[in-house]
């Protein structure tokens, strides 16, 4: 039931920080260290690559799934769009581990390569938000979301959720017992509460920049680049404004030609070590008459930026980052009069390949 909240995506966007908290209870055992169930272990442990599988915003969640299992567990991991998979599949060798991400547990295009891989006899995970659905029953492993039914079509929980599993999975794998995960996440919800707590002025800034517009960009090199992706496909999907998520060094090469007078451009800058080349991207599209919009971590911003995020561990920047890119586009819709939960020509489950 969305009570008191006018759509369902408002609730489930102010509920991540409770949805965080409740999966680091969740994976936690009695001494209090994260825990995953022993076979899973032992099946991650075996495999000498990770391929991940998925589409829309579970895709973007892979990728910070590489991430973490690439720096955390040390296991070279690739990202699979569900729906290219059979035209491309991937050069398999030794003993590789297939993890399909899905909310709903039901993405035909991801199921295909899921029955797919299970004939070539490899064995399979599934994180899913829903127990008992079909990706979950036909995978030799599930790990929950734990984040509670997802309604608005447009995935906004279920993002975090499958983000914070996915770390989960790589730091119980981790040899370094020095990332005190549970602690940082813990930040994290905390940092999330305060920016919910100020969505009025992240409602501001849809207005001052997205109301009347018919394209925008979201630009970020690294964990950002991949958040500019699904913040994009958050705004498009509902608001309807044509966006992409674009590496910010890549925009010159050719995409730069359509920032025009007055284009919003919206960079994410929470990473120290490319900072200043993102802020450089950002002088090249204002000089081009840009209307850019800063979204900064703590102790990275300038005095221009308009919006300053609070400082969290670098690796998990992207669970807060993608938080007003969410309330962005939330805004954004209600301005432009459409309805936020149920956009046009889309489903909550996708259940045709
Ligand atoms: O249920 P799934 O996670 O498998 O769904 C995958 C995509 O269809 C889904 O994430 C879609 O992209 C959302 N509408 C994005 O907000």
């Amino acid at each position: 039931e969305k009570g008191m909240y006018p759509y369902y995506m408002l609730k489930e966007i102010d509920e991540q920080p409770a949805v965080l908290r409740r999966i680091v209870q969740q994976y936690q055992n009695s001494a209090g260290e994260l825990e995953i169930p022993n076979e899973l272990k032992q099946a991650v442990e075996a495999a000498d690559r990770i391929h991940i599988v998925a589409c829309g915003t579970s895709y973007h969640a892979g990728w910070l799934g590489k991430h973490f299992l690439e720096k955390m567990a040390g296991i070279p991991t690739e990202v699979h769009i569900a729906s290219e998979f059979s035209y491309n599949p991937p050069l398999i060798k030794g003993n590789p581990l297939f993890v399909f991400i899905s909310q709903s547990g039901e993405t035909a295009d991801s199921r295909q390569v899921l029955v797919k891989v299970k004939e070539w006899g490899y064995p399979t995970l599934t994180i899913t938000n829903v127990q008992g659905s079909t990706l979950s029953r036909e995978a030799n492993h599930t790990l929950l979301l734990h984040a509670g039914p997802e309604i608005a079509v447009a995935s906004t929980k279920a993002y975090t959720a499958q983000i914070s599993v996915l770390a989960i999975l790589a730091a119980t794998l981790s040899e370094e017992k020095d990332f005190a995960l549970i602690h940082e996440l813990g930040i994290v919800a905390n940092a999330m509460d305060s920016i919910i707590a100020e969505k009025e002025q992240i409602a501001e800034l849809a207005e001052a920049y997205l109301t009347d517009k018919r394209s925008a960009f979201y630009i970020g090199r690294g964990l950002d680049y991949y958040v500019s992706m699904e913040a994009a496909l958050k705004l498009k999907e509902i608001s309807y404004v044509q966006t992409e998520g674009f590496a910010a060094g890549e925009l010159k090469h050719g995409t730069i030609a359509l920032i025009e007078e007055g284009t919003p451009v919206i960079a994410l800058i929470t990473q120290a070590e490319n900072a200043s080349h993102t802020r450089g991207n950002i002088e090249e599209v204002r000089s081009r008459g840009a209307h850019t919009c800063v979204c900064v971590m703590e102790g990275l911003q300038q005095e221009s930026d308009q919006l300053v995020l609070p400082a969290v561990h670098p690796m998990l920047t992207p669970l807060l980052a993608v938080v007003p890119t969410q309330l962005l586009a939330y805004y954004a819709t209600l301005q432009r009069g459409f309805d936020v939960d149920k956009p046009r020509n889309l489903a909550k489950s996708v259940t045709v390949e």
